[in-house]
């Protein structure tokens, strides 16, 4: 290791402080700055590059890079020629020969939020000239997070690929790149009377393909691979093609970078735009951006397409670490120029860091709704991925120990998706020697009642079924959205309605009164009356959202269906043998136990008839007998065609499901089309689909999610 434990600590602290200074005016401290901000930004790319182990997120490198950028741009005699903005970022090593590129592979300008991309319109309009009443065509594609590659055909011919390298010269990795299937060994560009081409692309895996390449290397005894663009990366640069082959890759290619006739006049102009190069690279076998690229008619529908991916990326089949946002038309491209770093014609949109480090201040024990008792971390407060979070979860007991989690410790923590935040690990190299160990309890923090863990579980749970922790926790549950779906009467409420003593169990919340409630601050005869009467709503609540509300153990809303469809009434299941439960494929053992161990308590069967004299519904309803389909799924009625090729499951079969479902498959794109599925590599019926703009189009994940069904990765 370059850096002593001692030295990173220091580091660690100098880059927190130096992301809340501002750029000085004074040039003497601004100097001083500057030596400070090129020794962090030399640490965390030693960590990003050597280690694969950063520190701190790309965003706030990025900071940390453009303070630095801007302390040199005003007062260019401190700029020294050791310092990082010197350096040109590179990948080469000297294992593949060094290759020059047809024209240099530029990087990307980053933008973060809507501001930064009008900001970027309006200096486009500044370079060019442009009106502001006249719109400038966009177009938004994923930010792909693979690894870089350069493809050059001449005379149709696949002749050579490289990796982006420094920019203007890569590393020559012909032989890996002619094993991936998805880049063509020949294309026949010659047919638009291109001589000589050079394409950039991505190259990377498939989230799926790398979750079951994983799987298979840890079956083999190997170490999976960190992410799935190191296992690209690595995969490009492999001594053999055949070992390229087995990591399954995939190939985008993205931007038509060097186009020339035989007689070497550039062939950009002819085709036009963006979109033209895009379509005529499919037309010729590439593959290209698809899903999540968009034509847009100016700079607000860019944004909102950039947003409504940010929100969706999960969804997205490949690793993507945000949207590139590029002007459609080449002519107008030209007039924008490029800097050496960047083409002012283009730029990445970032999405929101999902990871950070800070500090772990303690430990609390939290005490669910079946028992459960969860760590949560308080944490220095830290910005991520758009809000700002103080706790996170630490998962369990064995997840503590095995990664050695100390009080006081720098931790990596990270929020995807709508998840809660979590821990992912410790830095152990910023440890200063006070860190303490995290206890965890053995008896619960609320009852005192001993913690319990059952073989083979790796969680702790207070046994103690009246423990006023869990009690309340069923309470708010069984109100909640998931639960009786009961407005109004949010987790706040429901913790000062305890605390007031008027909530001590689920029954409750039917003998509220409405008059005390309306007497409360902040509360007022409205909304006592809007509660009053989402609460006579409630009762009226179909049997098996009443039995997913209860806060049983192992029955959620699927099981509660499955159970409500086979009862009259809730007392019902008071007399359920084993073998009743063992007749409902889907059940198993360990639900019947949970749900026979529910009736035995004569607390639970004495609150449900409170609830029953209090009028709330113990009886099957409509709603639970099971659904004829065609009347039920979301699919009932509808048009549909699919495209592509299907990873779960065979055209015919997915077809029948369809049908299974109430709904009617086309043979073609029409406007009497509804719903587009589409697989791998769909063709032109996406294109026109979109066009339509009146179909809906879905992934064969959403589409198996719409029917229910769980999709295996
Ligand atoms: S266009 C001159 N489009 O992002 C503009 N780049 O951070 C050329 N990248 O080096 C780049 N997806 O490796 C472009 N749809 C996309 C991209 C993309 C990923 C990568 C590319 C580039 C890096 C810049």
């Amino acid at each position: 290791m370059r850096y002593t434990q001692e030295d990173q600590r220091r580091l660690y602290e100098l880059s927190k402080q130096l992301l809340d200074m501002s750029v000085p005016d004074d040039k003497a401290v601004a100097a001083q700055m500057a030596g400070q901000l090129r020794a962090v930004i030399n640490y965390h790319e030693y960590r990003y590059y050597v280690l694969d182990d950063p520190v701190v997120s790309d965003y706030e490198y990025d900071q940390l890079f453009k303070k630095l950028e801007a302390i040199e741009e005003r007062w260019p005699e401190l700029v020294t020629p050791d310092s990082p903005t010197q350096r040109v970022s590179s990948d080469l090593t000297s294992a593949f020969p060094t290759v020059r590129h047809l024209a240099p592979l530029r990087s990307l300008a980053n933008s973060y939020n809507a501001e930064d991309l009008i900001e970027w319109e309006r200096m486009v309009r500044r370079l060019t000239g442009l009106p502001d009443d006249q719109p400038i065509e966009y177009v938004v594609e994923p930010k792909f997070d693979g690894s870089s590659i350069a493809l050059v055909y001449e005379n149709d011919v696949l002749v050579r690929a490289a990796t982006r390298g420094n920019g203007l010269e890569g590393e020559d990795i012909t032989p890996n790149a002619r094993a991936i299937r998805a880049i063509p060994l020949q294309a026949p560009f010659s047919k638009v009377g291109i001589a000589l081409a050079e394409l950039r692309g991505e190259v990377l895996i498939r989230k799926d393909v790398f979750e079951k390449l994983n799987k298979e290397r840890v079956a083999q005894g190997l170490e999976p691979f960190a992410n799935a663009r190191n296992a690209a990366a690595g995969g490009l640069r492999m001594k053999d093609p055949r070992e390229t082959a087995r990591r399954r890759l995939d190939a985008f290619v993205y931007t038509l970078n060097y186009a020339v006739d035989a007689e070497g006049n550039d062939m950009h102009r002819p085709l036009g735009t963006h979109e033209k190069a895009m379509q005529l690279a499919a037309s010729l076998g590439f593959k290209v951006p698809d899903e999540g690229h968009k034509v847009c008619k100016d700079i607000h529908e860019a944004i909102a397409f950039c947003e409504e991916w940010e929100a969706r990326r999960d969804a997205f089949p490949y690793e993507i670490d945000g949207m590139v946002v590029k002007i459609n038309d080449y002519a107008l491209r030209e007039r924008c120029g490029s800097t050496e770093h960047h083409p002012r014609w283009a730029m990445a949109y970032k999405f929101k860091a999902r990871q950070a480090t800070t500090k772990l201040l303690d430990v609390e024990f939290q005490v669910g709704r079946t028992g459960a008792v969860t760590p949560v971390a308080k944490l220095a407060p830290v910005h991520l991925a758009g809000v700002t979070i103080s706790s996170a979860s630490l998962h369990n007991e064995d997840f503590i120990k095995s990664r050695d989690i100390r009080i006081g410790d720098t931790v990596l923590i990270e929020r995807a998706g709508d998840v809660i935040p979590y821990v992912v690990k410790p830095l152990p190299e910023l440890r200063t020697g006070q860190e303490r160990p995290i206890e965890f309890p053995r008896a619960c923090p609320v009852c005192h009642t001993p913690l319990y863990r059952a073989p083979g579980e790796a969680i702790w749970r207070c046994i103690n079924n009246q423990c006023p922790a869990q009690v309340l926790q069923r309470i708010i549950y069984f109100v909640s959205k998931d639960g009786m779906d009961i407005e109004g009467l949010g987790k706040a409420n429901v913790e000062r309605f305890y605390e007031l003593g008027w909530l001590r169990s689920p029954a409750d919340v039917f003998r509220l009164d409405f008059e005390q409630i309306a007497r409360l601050e902040g509360f007022g005869q409205k909304s006592a009356e809007n509660l009053k009467r989402a609460i006579e709503r409630a009762k009226h609540n179909p049997l098996h959202q009443l039995i997913a509300s209860l806060s049983i153990p192992l029955v959620g809303k699927k099981v509660a269906r499955l159970l409500a469809e086979r009862v009259q009434c809730i007392f019902d299941l008071m007399h359920w043998s084993e073998e009743d439960f063992e007749r409902i494929e889907g059940v198993g053992p360990a639900v019947a136990q949970s749900v026979k161990a529910f009736f035995a308590n004569e607390g639970n069967v004495q609150m449900l008839r409170e609830m029953e004299a209090l009028g709330v519904n113990m009886c099957q309803t409509d709603e639970d007998r099971p659904a004829t389909p065609a009347a039920h799924t979301p699919l009932a009625g509808k048009t549909i065609l699919f495209t592509g090729a299907l990873q779960h499951m065979t055209r015919k079969q997915a077809e029948e499901k369809a049908e299974a479902a109430g709904a009617r498959v086309l043979s073609g794109v029409s406007k009497k089309l509804d719903i587009l599925v589409v697989g791998e590599k769909p063709g032109s019926k996406l294109r026109k689909a979109r066009e339509l703009g009146t179909v809906q189009i879905l992934s064969e994940k959403e589409f198996l999610e719409l029917l229910g069904e769980d999709v295996e990765a």
